[in-house]
């Protein structure tokens, strides 16, 4: 209402005003013209409707409804104010040819401004999913590296460090993506800041995609001691094992997302909505929430079966200090090792509780689960894969992504993290805020002492650190293990801003 409202003064307070400036009217006798009307209408135009002269049927007219199929094809609306000015000008018109036209005009432009915001919405998310040309650069070029130059081949790891993927004796972190930059930094922070590098091994798992790629960039840029292992999906036995249920629900909830709501024309459709609810529905058929790479952490103990216990790692951290004490930590027989986000100073980042993530209005939801129970986050967890083992996590996981696909996806609509809280219900043990510092991609007010004096920052938010619409004041804590000289980084115009 309030943007109807300013729209509505704003063109009748520019109408007044080129009335008053271009003095073309008639006499000021009747009123049944623009002009007489523009006069008396001038100075009363802000205040209370009752003491104006405005004739009545101006609002009457400009009150009634108007549908958006009045306006559909029509193309004798006038576009802009001095179009609108010159014809009414032209036909001599009176007070409700005025009006009525005013209406239309009004009305267009608002649809037109809404569609404009649900662009401009769209538009941020897009800007936050899409891939920027650089990291495509980097992409093709190590793609190109790799079929040119043997150096870029090589087994990662070597044959002779085979032995160590499957030796609990070392610190084994494991790290999903598709974005060669992010893994890079996240390795190189890693590394760069742990006591025993020697001790590490760290394993990269990527699609068919960025396999290529990513070999080359750790073949040519190897952070020995560590041993770092680069793995795609496909090389894995168990994927190759006939029946995967990550896979198969992934396909079922892009079918189930194509229809949601009618799919996108209808949600798009529905004049009533807010620009910004509409956009958020719009993500939600998004195939960016459903990525493999954020599903597989679900089936970590069939990928590592010989290890006991891992650190999972999201590409959108920095690591600042050390991380073996995470393995001293005692989980007292709990799976998942994760930083609690209900509590803490940042009321802004840190208010997430199941509520937050499941729809309580559910019977499914509200008879299984507290609405209160504090939330945790991915990004930085300790996974005890001995204790997984024992339980039902995974089975329990893909029994909930069923329900939702056969709600409708009311159980809730957006991520994994709400089937994750779900399935490490009571499996989950709380380690302390130190290691895993979040918000860095949707708080600009993040403190810069806060950000590092933590163990581990985490960007998640859209404003992702390799994207421009990154904080610029956070954006050094991420780019500082990135090497601007390289040729690769170089080439592709990757720069530190
Ligand atoms: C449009 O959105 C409003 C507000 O959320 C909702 O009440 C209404 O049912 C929706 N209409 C249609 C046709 O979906
Ligand atoms: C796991 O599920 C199976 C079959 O549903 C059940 O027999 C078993 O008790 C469950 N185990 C645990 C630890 O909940
Ligand atoms: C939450 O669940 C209720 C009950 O099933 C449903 O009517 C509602 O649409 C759901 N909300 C969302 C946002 O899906
Ligand atoms: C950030 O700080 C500004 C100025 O203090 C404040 O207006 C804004 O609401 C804060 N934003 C968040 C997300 O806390
Ligand atoms: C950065 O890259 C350049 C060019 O490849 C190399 O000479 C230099 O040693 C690298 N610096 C670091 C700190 O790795």
């Amino acid at each position: 209402m309030l943007f109807y409202a300013l729209l509505f003064f704003t063109f009748l307070l520019r109408f007044v005003f080129v009335l008053s400036t271009v003095d073309t009217i008639d006499g000021d006798n009747k009123c049944s013209t623009i002009g007489c009307l523009g006069k008396r209408l001038g100075p009363k135009i802000l205040r209370r409707r009752s003491d104006s002269n405005v004739p009545e049927v101006i609002y009457k007219v400009l009150q009634e409804p108007i549908s958006k199929d009045e306006l559909q094809g029509r193309s004798d609306i006038p576009q802009t104010l001095e179009e609108f000015m010159s014809e009414i000008k032209e036909s001599k018109s009176d007070a409700k040819t005025f009006a009525i036209k005013l209406r239309e005009m009004v009305t267009l432009m608002e649809q037109r401004t809404r569609t404009a915001k649900i662009q401009e919405y769209l538009y941020r998310h897009v800007a936050s999913s899409s891939i920027p040309k650089q990291l495509h650069c980097l992409a093709l070029r190590l793609a190109n590296e790799h079929s040119t130059n043997a150096a870029a081949r090589l087994q990662l790891p070597s044959a002779e460090l085979v032995p160590a993927l499957v030796d609990n004796s070392y610190f084994h972190f494991v790290l999903a993506s598709d974005n060669v930059l992010a893994t890079s930094v996240v390795a190189t922070s890693l590394v760069k800041n742990s006591l025993r590098p020697e001790n590490i091994v760290l394993h990269i798992i990527t699609d068919r995609k960025t396999y290529y790629p990513m070999q080359a960039w750790f073949s040519l840029h190897p952070l020995t001691p560590a041993i770092i292992e680069v793995k795609a999906l496909h090389q894995f036995d168990w994927f190759s094992k006939g029946k995967v249920p990550v896979l198969e629900a992934m396909e079922k909830d892009q079918q189930v997302r194509s229809q949601f709501r009618g799919g996108s024309s209808a949600i798009v459709a529905n004049n009533t909505e807010k620009p910004i609810v509409i956009a958020a529905k719009l993500q939600a058929l998004s195939p960016k929430y459903n990525s493999l790479m954020n599903h597989i952490r679900i089936n970590l103990p069939e990928l590592f079966p010989s290890l006991n216990k891992i650190v999972f790692l999201d590409d959108d951290i920095v690591i600042q200090t050390d991380l073996s004490p995470l393995w001293d930590i005692d989980m007292n027989g709990k799976v998942n090792g994760a930083v609690e986000t209900c509590r803490g100073g940042d009321k802004f980042v840190m208010s997430k509780k199941f509520k937050s993530y499941l729809n309580f209005s559910h019977p499914l939801i509200s008879s299984n689960f507290n609405p209160d129970e504090c939330a945790w986050a991915y990004g930085m967890n300790v996974f005890d894969l001995e204790a997984w083992k024992k339980t039902n996590i995974s089975l329990t996981y893909h029994y909930w992504l069923e329900q939702n696909l056969k709600s409708d996806l009311s159980l809730w609509q957006l991520g994994t993290l709400p089937p994750g809280l779900i399935a490490f219900h009571g499996h989950v043990h709380v380690i302390d805020p130190f290691w895993h510092m979040l918000g860095l991609g949707y708080q600009e007010n993040t403190s810069i002492a806060d950000a590092e004096s933590a163990g581990v920052i985490h960007f998640n938010g859209r404003a992702k650190p390799w994207l421009d619409i990154a904080f610029p004041q956070l954006r050094p804590l991420w780019s500082k293990y990135i090497n601007f000289s390289d040729k690769f980084i170089r080439g592709c115009h990757i720069r530190a801003y």
